[in-house]
């Protein structure tokens, strides 16, 4: 299943923004790619691609969130965490031949909206409130 980005996903931080809008269009890639067998060197590449760049832009929020002493730090890294092994195991199951296209990519996909929606929103919110620079 791909994700259509909309409106509704924008914090307003426009590094942020455009860092979510790259890593949904990997994934949807990645959707898109699985059932193509002859595919499965650019599967690979474009998980290595969701690894590095998650990692990246957690990392960067994280870093902020430090900064500035955001309440909920240690919950929203923990959900990043959840996200960086998903990854991993969905790797995994690729090059063990046990991936199924729908789960894993309806899992990834529905996790990032998910995550955007509801923890990145409330940081978002908290940093505007609170007249922080991100
Ligand atoms: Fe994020
Ligand atoms: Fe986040």
């Amino acid at each position: 299943m791909t994700v259509k980005w909309r409106t509704a996903f924008n914090l307003n931080i426009d590094i942020i923004d455009s860092e979510h809008q790259k890593l949904i269009g990997i994934i949807n890639k990645l959707y898109e790619n699985f059932k193509l067998v002859d595919k499965n060197e650019l599967v690979k590449q474009l998980l290595k691609e969701l690894w590095d760049y998650a990692d990246v832009h957690f990392k960067r929020e994280e870093k902020c969130f430090e900064k500035y002493d955001y309440p909920e730090t240690d919950k929203h890294k923990e959900q990043h965490h959840v996200f960086m092994n998903k990854i991993k195991e969905v790797e995994n199951d690729f090059l063990n031949g046990k991936i199924n296209l729908f789960d894993q990519t309806f899992f990834l996909n529905k996790w990032f909206a998910n995550h955007i929606l509801v923890e990145d929103k409330k940081y978002a919110k908290y940093f505007e409130n609170n007249n922080l620079q991100f």
